[in-house]
């Protein structure tokens, strides 16, 4: 059978692909793909594997993994006080969480990489006029202009630097003492402190701060527990642009096995999911932890498909499956899905995005989302577990540190007519900082609620 022909980084090449960008000149794009192959990885394979391991522990219901970041990255919007601003919401997100699940928290961000975008139509029209569509910064320029829609192989040079760059930065704010457990009120950006979920989070950080001065008494400190000073994080983006995947897939010199190494943890889109074809002819060959977009069209023969090419040995932590079914649709479609898989015995993690399915458009034209229809999902997807006796194991977030006014709703209520306000997104509406912290505390709930359930359950079990 084809899906166990050899593999090599350009097999995916003789299989049919969607959502390719149509470069009118070859050659250039060929030099290009040509001196990316010659350039350093931005990842290590044994981080990727660390990766997996982490995620192996949320498949057991041992962690839970945070994912998040743009929808789009921009060539635009590439500023340290951006990254910087993302980094510290989701270090905040992360300490809600482990909170309120006790547990530890993975986290990944959709950063360093995350620039190509499917797009539902190959063309936009506005005004009668025809127009290549925008495929993200790696590919062309978002303005309706021709020139400027023409896809531009020297952006994939721009978008590895930009990349490398966002990663060197993230390492230094993990490793060198932003993420210090100490700096809790810190990760505290000043928009958000004067706001009810700010004042909640200062609130745990207090009760942080508490326990850490307990813990120092004890002779426990973060010189003592390098753990308490630096934490794990890592990226990922989607795998669209295989040119610029294959041209970083690397031998790794440990064990000789092939790693994308332009992030930790690749993933599929909803778009790009066929087995017969080339997306999921690349993915099935690298090593790195794989995400699958899982929207209500997938099939349940599909998706077991998929798991098999994907993850043939049953390898935990190396697939994430990603519900993203609409508010409306998750209770119907995530079942039968979760079904099957738990039928057929594969071992992975279910993670919820809640993000993709609700889209929708405002009256003023803005693409949005609503913060109730988000949560909604979320919720739903933690209730069909529980049924279903599976894990939910994550979220996955459009989100970013900034004040932007994208998605309508939460308890700053932006409404429709607020949109345009500070509406910056080179793609899909994300959630502004105090939304995605207000977000965090909701779903901490949930997991305390899961918890207590789970040790009642334990204690009736021990009990009879
Ligand atoms: C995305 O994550 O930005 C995306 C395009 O998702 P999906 O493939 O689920 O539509
Ligand atoms: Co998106």
């Amino acid at each position: 059978m084809a899906k166990n022909s050899t593999w090599t980084p350009n097999s995916w090449q003789a299989k049919p692909i969607q959502q390719v960008p149509d470069y009118t000149d070859a050659e250039a794009l060929a030099a290009v793909e040509r001196e990316l192959a010659t350039y350093p990885p931005l990842v290590f394979a044994e981080e990727a594997r660390k990766l997996k391991q982490d995620l192996a522990a949320v498949g057991d219901g041992r962690a839970f993994l945070l994912q998040g970041g743009d929808c789009a990255e921009s060539f635009a919007d590439f500023h340290a006080n951006a990254i910087r601003d993302t980094f510290k919401v989701m270090l905040q997100m992360a300490v809600v969480l482990t909170f309120g699940a006790a547990c530890p928290v993975v986290k990944v961000g959709r950063m360093a990489g995350q620039f190509a975008k499917p797009r539902s139509s190959a063309t936009e029209t506005i005004g009668g006029a025809e127009l290549p569509s925008y495929r993200g910064d790696i590919v062309n320029a978002i303005e309706f202009e021709e020139a400027a829609r023409e896809p531009d192989p020297a952006r994939l040079l721009r978008a590895y630097n930009q990349s490398a760059a966002t990663m060197n930065l993230l390492r230094a704010f993990a490793q060198g003492g932003l993420a210090d457990l100490n700096k809790v009120h810190q990760w505290n950006l000043e928009f958000v402190a004067d706001s009810p979920q700010g004042a909640r989070y200062e609130e745990l950080a207090a009760r942080i701060d508490e326990a850490l001065a307990f813990m120092g008494a004890c002779g426990i400190n973060a010189t003592s527990v390098p753990q308490m000073r630096e934490t794990d994080f890592y990226t990922s983006h989607e795998a669209l642009l295989l040119n610029y995947e294959e041209a970083l897939t690397r031998t790794d010199s440990l064990t000789g096995e092939w790693y994308d190494c332009s992030a930790h943890f690749l993933w599929i889109g909803d778009r790009t999911r066929n087995p017969d074809e080339a997306h999921v002819e690349f993915l099935r060959g690298v090593h790195n932890p794989i995400g699958i977009k899982c929207g209500p069209n997938l099939a349940t023969d599909d998706l077991l498909k998929l798991l098999n090419v994907l993850n043939p040995k049953n390898e935990p932590g190396r697939i994430t499956l990603i519900a993203r079914m609409g508010s409306d649709k998750v209770a119907d479609k995530l079942p039968p899905l979760v079904r099957a898989v738990q039928a057929a015995g594969h071992k992975v993690v279910w993670a919820c995005d809640p993000m993709h399915g609700n889209t929708m458009k405002a009256g003023s034209g803005f693409k949005t989302r609503s913060f109730d229809r988000i949560l909604s999902e979320v919720k739903s997807f933690f209730a069909v577990h529980r049924e279903e006796g599976s894990y939910a194991g994550g979220v996955h977030f459009e989100m970013t540190g900034q004040d932007v006014t994208e998605c309508i709703g939460g308890a700053q209520a932006i409404s429709e007519e607020r949109l345009g306000d500070r509406y910056h997104t080179y793609c899909d509406p994300r959630l502004n900082a105090n939304q995605a912290l207000e977000l965090a505390f909701l779903i901490a709930q949930e997991l305390k609620a899961e918890r207590q359930a789970k040790q009642n359950g334990d204690t009736l079990a021990a009990a009879s």
